[in-house]
């Protein structure tokens, strides 16, 4: 077999440092390589593997239309295409709008931009996105997205870009309490709102705000207040709010899309999907739209796409994972497993004084903040060094036979929703050891 390690440019990674085995099988919630070394996996991959690997009724599915029809242009209606945009449309609420298919998350967040800045007829239009937040890594999603890691690469004002602090109650950017004081959500919330009300006023032009909704790869979960309260204030600023669901959609968040939590009055202008939507059996993004923007778009030459932009394998794909989502209650056992994942998470905190913060709780998706000292909150290391104790930690659970993600300080808990809870349990028990033996200073 040719080394990969010598053939390949790999993403986010030095590439001399890269040196990954080979993974040649999955199912549910483990994956094994090429020495037969099996391992659990506790981040579904990228947070993308929400049906667990090798998801049977998918990969039929997949198969199944590969023998019927491989591809057609969006040119041409194709089955598996309408059908998914209706699921997705019944899923979601948004009668009477419209599904764009895209080939991932990057791209369906930079459709989702020009859709709102076309609809609203502010074609350069402003876009008020957060610090810390991820939307992708083709240039236009790298401007959206605040992260500090890739400035140097692109400069967010050249796309009319700016960044707000975000809701991270735990270190309140707004110095809603200090860090002697518990930290109060609902006050950190409000004042998120207020910053992005600000931005607008700044930018006038504003087309779109686009954030996450839950939870994400930054581990920030919005507080309660947050959503409602930018939903209130894009609506009567008249500014299109997109929600980024490309993590916290199908399930993640113990809901079909993570804004649900909020009852169809949090319902966003548009949606991006991508992740979850196949279960990453297949690559395939999406935006939906509601009613009132695709109208704005019906009779506007539309002079965007993809050449695979709704490929009829992917959609295939899709349809299976709606239905494989559906048929096996996944959505809320996500809620189920993680209210149970967060009480223990928030037990281990109590055991373990580096647990600074544990967030999360409303799907399977949680994270564990670790620092060096929980009274002053202070860092554990400055961001994006990972401490060598959480580098080894890592290092022994996937000797052990468990594969955790980390970013930072942070642990990231996102298993495939299928996960068996004994495996739940035996991840947890290993970690709470781990982190037992390991040293902090
Ligand atoms: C919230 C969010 N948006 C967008 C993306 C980009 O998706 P993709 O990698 O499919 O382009 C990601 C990927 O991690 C994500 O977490």
């Amino acid at each position: 077999m040719p080394i990969e390690r010598d053939t390949v440019l790999h993403s986010w990674c030095v590439q001399a440092e890269w040196d990954a085995s080979t993974i040649v099988g999955g199912r549910g919630a483990r994956f094994w390589d090429a020495g037969g070394r099996r391992y659990l996996d506790m981040s579904s991959l990228a947070e993308c593997m929400n049906l667990g690997h090798q998801h049977p009724a998918i990969v039929r599915a997949i198969r199944e239309q590969a023998e019927r029809l491989c591809f057609v242009t969006a040119a041409w209606g194709a089955g598996p295409r309408a059908e998914l945009a209706g699921l997705l449309i019944e899923k979601s609420g948004f009668e009477g709008g419209r599904v764009f298919f895209t080939l991932g998350g990057a791209d369906a967040n930079e459709q989702a931009v020009k859709f709102a800045r076309q609809a609203s007829g502010r074609p350069h239009g402003a876009v008020i996105a957060r610090d810390r937040s991820y939307h992708g890594a083709s240039y236009g999603a790298m401007a959206f997205s605040g992260d500090s890691r890739t400035r140097s690469q692109v400069e967010p004002a050249a796309f009319n870009v700016w960044h707000v602090p975000p809701p991270y109650a735990y270190r309140c950017p707004f110095g809603a309490t200090p860090p002697a004081e518990e930290p109060d959500p609902d006050a950190c919330g409000a004042l998120a709102v207020e910053a992005v009300g600000r931005a607008i006023d700044a930018h006038p032009d504003t087309a779109a705000v686009l954030v996450e909704p839950d939870a994400g790869t930054n581990g920030i979960v919005a507080p309660d207040n947050y959503w409602p309260g930018l939903r209130r204030l894009t609506r009567e600023r008249r500014v299109v709010l997109i929600a980024d669901e490309v993590m916290s959609g199908f399930g993640r968040c113990g809901e079909w899309f993570a804004w649900q939590r909020h009852g169809a009055e949090g319902r966003p202008d548009l949606m991006t999907l991508a992740k979850g939507l196949t279960g990453a059996h297949v690559p395939l993004g999406a935006v939906v739209l509601s009613r009132d923007v695709a109208s704005r778009l019906e009779h506007q030459m539309l002079y965007t796409g993809l050449t695979y932009c709704g490929h009829p394998l992917a959609c295939a794909a899709g349809v299976a994972a709606v239905h494989a989502y559906e048929d096996e209650h996944l959505i809320e056992r996500s809620r189920t497993l993680g209210a149970w994942l967060f009480r223990e998470l928030q037990a281990m905190q109590r055991r373990h004084p580096v647990i600074g913060d544990v967030r999360g709780g409303h799907g399977l998706f949680a994270v564990l903040e670790l620092v060096r000292n929980r009274d002053t909150r202070e860092f554990l290391r400055p961001w994006p060094d990972v401490h060598p104790s959480l580098r080894a930690l890592v290092a022994r659970a996937l000797e052990a036979g468990v594969s955790f993600a980390v970013r930072g300080n942070l642990i990231l808990l996102a298993p495939p929703l299928v996960i068996e809870e004994s495996d739940l349990r035996e991840a947890l028990d290993l970690l709470d050891r781990l982190l037992a033996t390991s040293e902090w200073s």
